[in-house]
């Protein structure tokens, strides 16, 4: 499913992050100290390789809503962008926290001219976020950024399996009826 916002294509597709070679820069969902951990962040430092953890390290601690970038080495795109999403109910507001990643790490793509940029669920699986309030969340900061950006031109939802991205496509017909 894909709509236009502006000058900006949002996407949503089931598929794996660290298979998005059209893609200039890849998001992350990290934490704090922006090491390997499980899932996406697992995913995304197998893929690039060690030399991902080196330039992590001088970058680390981050906050909650944060968004940092490095290269991606052994990756196909250019950068990978780490945000650190908030634990559900745990970083309060969540809702804002969440936000704020969204919203930091395109704000760091705009910054680094980086035209295209593919998003995971970010807080939807360690850290709890329940899929449907999550995407909420996501797609509505997403549109609302879309105007101000002035590099980026594309946006990836790349979700794991069909319920996330069923409830991605649902959610983003709410927001956005054609
Ligand atoms: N591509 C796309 N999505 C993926 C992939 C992948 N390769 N692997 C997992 N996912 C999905 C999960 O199904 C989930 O919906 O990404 C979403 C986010 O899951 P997590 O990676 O657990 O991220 P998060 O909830 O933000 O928790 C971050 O998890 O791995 C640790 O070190 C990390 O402490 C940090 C925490």
């Amino acid at each position: 499913m894909r709509v236009e916002k502006g000058n900006v294509t949002l996407e949503i597709v089931q598929g794996d992050i660290t298979k998005q070679p059209d893609m200039e820069a890849i998001v992350n969902a990290a934490n704090a100290e922006l090491m390997p951990g499980g899932g996406v962040a697992g995913a995304i430092h197998r893929a690039a390789g060690p030399e991902l953890a080196e330039a992590c390290r001088p970058l680390a601690p981050i906050r909650p809503g944060q968004a940092v970038i490095t290269p991606g080495f052994r990756l196909p795109n250019r950068y990978v962008i780490h945000v650190l999403g908030p634990v559900y109910g745990r970083d309060v507001p969540s809702d804002r926290l969440l936000a704020d990643a969204y919203r930091n790490a395109l704000k760091v793509a705009d910054a680094h001219k980086v035209r295209s940029v593919a998003f995971p669920a970010i807080s939807t699986g360690v850290f709890g976020y329940p899929m449907e309030e999550a995407a909420q969340v996501a797609l509505k900061t997403v549109l609302e950024e879309a105007s101000r950006l002035q590099h980026v031109r594309h946006v990836r939802f790349v979700l794991f399996d069909e319920r996330a991205r069923d409830i991605h496509e649902k959610v983003l017909a709410h927001l956005e009826p054609t």
